[in-house]
């Protein structure tokens, strides 16, 4: 069960959805090769994070009262100056101790020096403080060598976002275009996913603004408490989330779809939930997982892919789209106001009229995840070509799966 050793260790990675921009020459399309370096480097910072006792605590939004998280190791100053409305950014961040790390880094790349030197842009600088870096430059007795150069300069490139974003501008669900443009993505910038919750802001779930607003002649800065990580795709996106999408990870990996979700530039991925799965009930299950069942179970899944990518503020303004999918048939995706019980209403986003995107715009490096709460079912072909999987077949199906005792590779559904 190799896979599910896979999972349980990225599950301790905490959920970094989200990654940003270069442009011209630094476009940089992530090989295969880097993005394992990237994935792997990324699962040791996450074994640290399972030795810490405890996460940071979240930040309030009042700037005068930061709360820098508490650190096991040597001190840092976390602490970030004002600004300077006659500097440039570069110019703040290397004049700012708690920026030492960020600017050792910045200083060597010269697109990034030019960038935020310039006196014509008008940036926004997500500035990770030193403790930030900390955590993925060693310590606790192992050393780590750091990610290649190319990495580097693009998690760099993910930090800057074009105009100045407030930090009471940031708002639940928006999506930031950042510096890095990814081939995967058809050459469109990374974005970034701003999550508000009790009034605090997590950019990514995971980086949390510890001090606002920080002036320059150029943009503004927002110190941030770690580091945004260009996220990885899709697949692995579900692998990092064991607890939402478990059993999609592992009926991905059943039904040979795994390349897919991984090479696949620019898709849509509409993710059941392990609970929408539950909800197919355990016969269904077993069967779907089943020797008899793969067929399928993939058919199902490819039904779940758009081949278009689209974000849900897209789909928020348009109200209605027709989207193609991987297996064929198309996904219709509505937009729904609904009354709830506290008098205001909310819009849903709908789809098929089966299932309910509740989570939005989870960011890959090669398209974009929403969450939904029922598995689609596939249209049946008006001419019956090729569908013949109508409820009694199925049963007759599961039977003959339930008498094959041989067929069995162990999976249980307790997750
Ligand atoms: C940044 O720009 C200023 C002029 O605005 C210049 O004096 C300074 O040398 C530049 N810094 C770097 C590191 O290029
Ligand atoms: C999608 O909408 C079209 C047009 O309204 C309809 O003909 C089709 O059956 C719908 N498909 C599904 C899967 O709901």
């Amino acid at each position: 069960m190799r896979f599910i050793r896979l999972v349980s260790a990225a599950s301790l990675v905490l959920p970094v959805l989200g990654f940003v921009v270069p442009r011209e020459q630094d476009s940089l399309h992530i090989s295969t090769e880097n993005r394992d370096a990237f994935f792997s480097f990324n699962l040791r910072i996450g074994d640290d994070d399972h030795k810490h006792p405890k996460h940071p605590p979240k930040h309030p939004k009042d700037p005068k009262d930061p709360h820098p998280p508490p650190h096991p190791h040597p001190p840092h100053n976390d602490k970030p100056g004002d600004g300077d409305a006659g500097k440039t950014i570069l110019e703040v961040i290397s004049n700012d101790e708690a920026f030492s790390k960020l600017w050792s880094f910045v200083k060597e790349r010269e697109t990034l020096v030019k960038a935020l030197n310039s006196s014509d842009a008008d940036l926004t600088l997500f500035a990770p403080v030193d403790s930030a870096f900390w955590e993925h430059g060693g310590g606790h007795g192992k050393h780590r060598p750091p990610p290649p150069p190319e990495i580097i300069t693009q998690g760099l490139l993910y930090h800057v976002v074009d105009h100045q974003h407030k930090e009471e501008d940031l708002k639940n669900g928006q999506l930031l275009d950042t510096g890095l443009t990814l081939g995967s993505l058809g050459d469109k910038p990374q974005k970034i996913r701003v999550f508000e919750h009790k009034h605090h802001v997590a950019l990514n779930l995971r980086s949390h603004i510890i001090k606002d607003d920080i002036k320059a002649s150029n943009g503004i800065i927002q110190a941030i408490d770690h580091i945004l990580m260009p996220p990885p795709d899709l697949f692995h996106v579900t692998v990092r989330f064991p607890k939402i999408f478990g059993l999609l990870a592992l009926a991905v990996k059943r039904a040979g779809l795994e390349e897919y979700l991984k090479e696949t530039k620019t898709i849509t991925l509409f993710a059941p939930t392990n609970w929408a799965f539950k909800k197919l009930g355990v016969k269904k299950l077993k069967y779907l997982f089943s020797h008899k069942g793969k067929e399928e179970l993939k058919k199902i899944l490819s039904y779940h892919v758009s081949t278009e990518l689209v974000y849900g503020p897209e789909i928020l303004e348009a109200k209605n789209k027709q989207l193609p999918t991987a297996e064929g048939h198309h996904l219709n995706v509505t937009v729904k106001d609904k009354d709830p019980e506290h008098g205001h209403k909310h819009q849903v986003i709908e789809i098929n009229d089966q299932a309910h995107a509740f989570i939005t715009d989870g960011i890959a490096a090669n398209g974009v995840l929403h969450a939904i709460d029922h598995v689609l079912s596939v249209p049946k072909d008006e001419d019956g070509e090729g569908d013949d999987d109508d409820e009694e077949d199925v049963m007759e199906a599961v039977l003959e799966y339930l008498m094959d005792e041989e067929d069995d590779e162990g999976y249980d559904f307790a997750w």
